[in-house]
């Protein structure tokens, strides 16, 4: 069985862009092509209309144009390696934006790492990536940042 469509979700932190490396191996393996996401994240509260969470646009443009230019500059990585690559970026609730990004595309594996940008503090996986874990009606791959390849990876650079 192979992979055609791999989505990797990016909250732009460097933690995140970990997953990148497998999704390269897969995609390459499988002439799979890639997707990055990025989802400026707006409070729950901010859809019900409470006015307390009112949702700051200017802020959210700005946010959102610099999660373009950070899944762009991955992009161009990729596609240097010769491989399909598209970004897209959207505004709501992570886990959401995800698994509809899975069924509208047709994504068969999503691989991502176990945090973002708010690092180990807390669980052992992140509250986005365990959602996913959980929930996601596709396969997914777990990157852990510190797989012994991974660590080669770093020596390197
Ligand atoms: N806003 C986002 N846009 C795209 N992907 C995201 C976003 N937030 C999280 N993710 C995905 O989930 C992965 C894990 O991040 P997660 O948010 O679960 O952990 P965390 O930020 O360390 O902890 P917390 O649960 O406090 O947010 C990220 O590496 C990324 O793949
Ligand atoms: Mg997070």
């Amino acid at each position: 069985m192979a992979y055609k469509k791999i989505l990797v979700p990016l909250d732009g932190s460097s933690f995140s862009k970990r997953a990148v490396e497998g999704a390269i191996k897969v995609a390459k393996a499988d002439h799979a092509s890639i997707i990055l996401l990025g989802v400026v994240e707006i409070p729950p509260a901010a859809f019900e209309g409470y006015t307390e969470f009112a949702v700051n646009v200017e802020a959210n443009v700005e946010l959102k144009k610099k999660l373009y230019q950070f899944l762009d500059e991955e992009a161009d990585n990729l596609r240097d390696k010769g491989l399909n690559t598209a970004v897209v970026v959207k505004e709501g609730l992570p886990i959401e934006e995800i698994d509809a990004t899975v069924e509208s595309e047709g994504v068969d594996l999503i691989v991502m790492t176990t945090h973002g940008r708010r690092g180990f503090s807390r669980f052992l996986l992140g509250s986005v990536a365990e959602k996913v874990v959980r929930t996601a009606s596709c396969s997914v791959l777990i990157v852990r940042p510190t797989a012994p390849e991974l660590k080669i990876i770093e020596g390197k650079s």
